[in-house]
């Protein structure tokens, strides 16, 4: 007798959710923190040539070097620290979890924060320690202490700004984890372009601090493309982990050109927050609806009743995350993405519609 999953499968396995990625074809699609904008059409016309004579019968680059020089200027990655690059930062934070999960290794985050910090976390075997925020989703100072000091975690992920939240975590108390963590400090910094704060000018400073970034919401998503960057010491380690190739020809290609003309990139950055303080005020003007404060491109929401308001949205086509359920800081939450001025208005009309209803 052969045996199916139930006896094969890893039983914390067979016990997660899968990522579930909603259809959204026809929708206005404010779910998943893309920047809505499209490149220009000269970047456009660049990218076709460069596309059309890349040499796609040829494995890519192993190294990325191009690339890799390309986002150390546009990152600005201090001088002696190095970059090691993922299909996207989840692919990073596989690495990073694989790389320190020995038995009995534990990861630490915060909760609410990015769901793939714990879901990666289970798939490498590590035991995932979520400690959580504070009411106004601030991290709890106290709480965090007692928790490194209990578990002295491999690993500490912190995304700053947070995601589903949009805050940043108080700067002092970023910097008092990383300096009482055993282990390696993650600063997963996607949402950078929104935030203007960075820690990665202390790389030099802390040992132990590794600053993530992505493409993905500076309007590059379909790219997958993510970098790591902190001390060649420990990206020399963590690179056996990554898989051979694993940046292909087209991203390696078109990432470096887009980079090229990161002013396009910023200057739809400075449209998304122009937009996020619009959507902002008008969302704090609805009835029984409370925005929090977001450094990202995202605003978190709460309403009366979120599950009857995002099924009633989505009805009129249009599809924010629904974050009721996932943690007791985020009951009747909503997440909408901030998108262009006409996409943010049919996002206002809807809810205003759906909440009355
Ligand atoms: C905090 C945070 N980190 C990483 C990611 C994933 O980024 P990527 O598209 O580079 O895998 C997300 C995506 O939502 C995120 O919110």
């Amino acid at each position: 007798m052969t045996k199916g999953p139930e006896e094969i499968i890893r039983d914390e396995i067979r016990a997660l959710k899968a990522y579930h990625v909603p259809p959204a074809a026809g929708m206005v699609k404010l779910d998943a923190m893309e920047n809505p904008y499209r490149l220009p059409e000269d970047l456009r016309a660049n990218i076709a040539r460069i596309a059309a004579e890349a040499e796609l019968n040829r494995y890519p680059d192993a190294a990325a070097a191009a690339l890799s020089d390309e986002l150390r200027r546009a990152f600005g990655v201090p001088a002696g620290m190095d970059v090691l690059l993922g299909n996207g930062s989840d692919e990073l934070i596989q690495v990073l979890a694989l790389a320190v999960a020995r038995p009995g290794a534990v990861i630490l985050g915060v909760e609410p924060s990015f769901v793939m910090f714990r879901m990666i976390a289970t798939f490498a075997g590590a035991r995932y320690v979520g400690v959580d925020l504070r009411e106004d989703f601030q991290i709890d100072a106290g709480r965090m202490a007692a928790a490194i000091e209990r578990h002295q975690p491999a690993l500490v992920f912190l995304a700053w700004p947070n995601n589903p939240t949009g805050n940043l975590f108080d700067e002092d108390l970023v910097a008092h984890v990383i300096e009482t963590a055993p282990g390696l400090v993650v600063l997963d910094e996607a949402y950078h372009a929104f935030a203007g704060k960075s820690f990665i000018d202390r790389l030099p400073r802390y040992r132990n601090l590794l600053v993530m970034r992505t493409v993905s919401k500076l309007g590059l998503a379909g790219l997958r493309l993510g970098a790591l960057a902190g001390a060649p010491a420990w990206l020399e380690q963590l690179a056996k982990v990554r898989l051979p190739y694993n940046i292909n020809v087209l991203t390696q290609l078109i990432a470096a050109e887009v980079l090229r003309h990161d002013r396009v990139l910023t200057e739809q950055a400075r449209a998304i927050k122009l937009e996020r303080g619009r959507l902002h005020e008008a969302l704090a003007l609805l009835p029984g609806v409370k925005p929090y404060p977001s450094e990202a491109n995202f605003i978190l929401f709460r309403t009366s009743n979120a599950e009857r308001v995002f099924g009633a949205m989505k009805e009129r086509g249009v599809l924010v995350k629904c974050l009721h359920g996932s943690h007791r800081l985020l009951d009747n939450c909503l997440r909408v993405t901030v998108g262009t001025p006409g996409e943010n208005s049919e996002f206002l009309t809807a809810l205003e519609r759906s909440l009355a209803a």
